[in-house]
């Protein structure tokens, strides 16, 4: 019982604007992060990504220490602007040996390398067709696309479409994805990332008919606040409208009829042509990968009331309210992180039993993961015994949830080395690798393997046996 498979994919994650730094070496173009620290409502006293944790200068070096980790897998995204210079698709033969560089290297040590094909970081030059709010989007991502499996399909088995598409409709401007100069609907930015992914998904089928790919939402439980039918119904409905919208349209080809009403009921539209239809249907991933971070409780409030009662802080877990549907509220059964984040591991086993009971695919999980405020001890260490509590507690789970029979590729949390939050400075720390940096002072970038660097190496020796 409680097996882990034999070839179970440990590893970890990571992203390349919050990773890479470098924003203008290597024939880079610009991206709507490049400048995400600019913007009006970007929070004061922390960092962008100009910089980041510079692992574009030091991979080498990084892949080296997951190497050290015992890591079978590394989930990482590849930069669209350092790959594609312009509008016209025109390629950035740097960006290619990079990333070729990269791969080579993981291969090297046996690590499967997990490829996110977009993970926040348009280019800049995707305004000029008008950015998501455009139908067109899906071709020129398609285009980009192309390029990656050319390049990269003969080593990549791997591959994930969009990170957290649900993210970027609800919290696109929080974790600034979402351009200033965007005007279509939520929705309509969902759609047209939703078209975008299936058309990758029928190309990959295509070209590379011997890999695997598959979607990376954000999917968490979702929990009533209290036994009262109205905050079940809010329940189901945030359940709809948090998880499985997204899950459904690339699963089973379409959105649910539900979402198709409730979309009527709060007269926003949807632009979706024939064609579209056509290619969501013919375009269902191997896996199913998500993030998973916490649960969501929700408590119904009916439209009227709901202004008076809107949380300030919004972000990819709480805030969220949706009128006539209800709201977030807190769980006071649950701890919470030094962002705020409730810790919910037994949320895991339910979330991923709830995943694979809807859709029967194999689960592999992109991020999950504990950010934490950490200074470096006079001898250069951190002892982050909250980390490994954490992994300890969520792997458990996740293992229970393999004995209920959920079948499950691999666990590649959030993240392998420090990087750069969404929206919260570098100080709120995710690694298994402490970077020497501060908010603004960049310092040596030194890399400093934390107490749970060792305990995750032992784990993964083990296979998690015993957890
Ligand atoms: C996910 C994103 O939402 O959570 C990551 O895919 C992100 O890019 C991670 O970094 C943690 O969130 P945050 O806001 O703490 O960086």
């Amino acid at each position: 019982m409680n097996k882990f498979p034999k070839n179970f994919l440990w590893g970890a994650s990571s992203s390349a604007y919050q990773f890479e730094g470098a924003i203008n070496q290597g024939g880079k173009v610009p991206s709507i992060m490049d400048k995400f620290d600019e913007r009006k409502n970007y929070p004061k006293g922390i960092t962008g990504f100009k910089v980041a944790t510079d692992h574009y200068n030091h991979w080498k070096e990084d892949v080296a220490l997951m190497a050290e980790m015992g890591f079978k897998s590394y989930r990482f995204s590849i930069s669209w602007p350092r790959i594609i210079k312009n509008i016209k698709g025109d390629v950035n033969p740097e960006g290619i040996k990079f990333y070729n560089d990269l791969i080579d290297e993981l291969i090297k040590y046996n690590i499967e390398p997990v490829v996110t094909i977009f993970h926040f970081d348009t280019p800049t030059f995707i305004e000029e067709i008008g950015g998501l709010d455009s139908n067109q989007f899906s071709n020129i991502f398609e285009l980009y696309a192309k390029v990656l499996f050319e390049n990269y399909g003969s080593k990549v088995k791997y591959w994930l479409t969009i990170n957290e598409l649900n993210m970027f409709a609800f919290v696109g401007q929080v974790i600034g994805v979402i351009s200033e100069k965007s005007k279509a609907s939520k929705w309509q930015i969902m759609h047209n990332l939703n078209v975008a992914q299936a058309k990758v998904i029928r190309l990959c089928k295509k070209m590379l008919p011997n890999v695997k790919i598959g979607p990376a939402p954000n999917i968490s439980s979702v929990y009533a606040n209290s036994n009262k039918p109205e905050d079940h119904l809010a329940k189901l409905n945030f359940d709809q409208i948090r998880n499985w919208i997204f899950l459904d349209i690339v699963c089973r080809g379409e959105y649910g009829t539900w979402f198709k009403n409730f979309l009527k009921k709060i007269k926003e539209e949807i632009i979706i042509t024939k064609e579209e239809e056509e290619i969501l249907k013919d375009s269902k991933p191997d896996f199913i990968a998500f993030n998973y971070y916490s649960t969501m409780t929700v408590e119904y409030v009916s439209a009227q009331d709901i202004k008076k009662t809107l949380d300030n802080k919004i972000d990819q877990h709480s805030g969220l309210v949706i009128p006539g549907v209800g709201k977030t509220v807190k769980n006071k059964n649950l701890p919470k992180t030094d962002y705020g984040w409730e810790i919910d591991y037994v949320g895991f086993r339910n979330t991923l039993r709830e995943v694979y009971d809807r859709y029967q695919l194999p689960i592999m999980i992109t991020e999950n993961g504990i950010g934490a405020k950490e200074v470096l001890t006079k001898d250069e260490k951190i002892h982050d015994n909250y980390r490994i509590e954490y992994y300890q507690k969520h792997i458990k789970a996740m293992s229970e949830a393999i004995s209920d029979g959920v079948e499950m590729i691999g666990y590649m949390p959030w993240s392998a080395i420090d990087l750069v939050s969404t929206h919260e400075g570098v100080s709120k720390r995710y690694g298994f690798v402490y970077v020497n940096r501060d908010e603004f002072d960049e310092k040596d970038m030194k890399r400093i393997r934390k107490d749970s660097f060792f305990w995750y190496k032992e784990l993964i020796e083990r296979n998690g046996e015993n957890i």
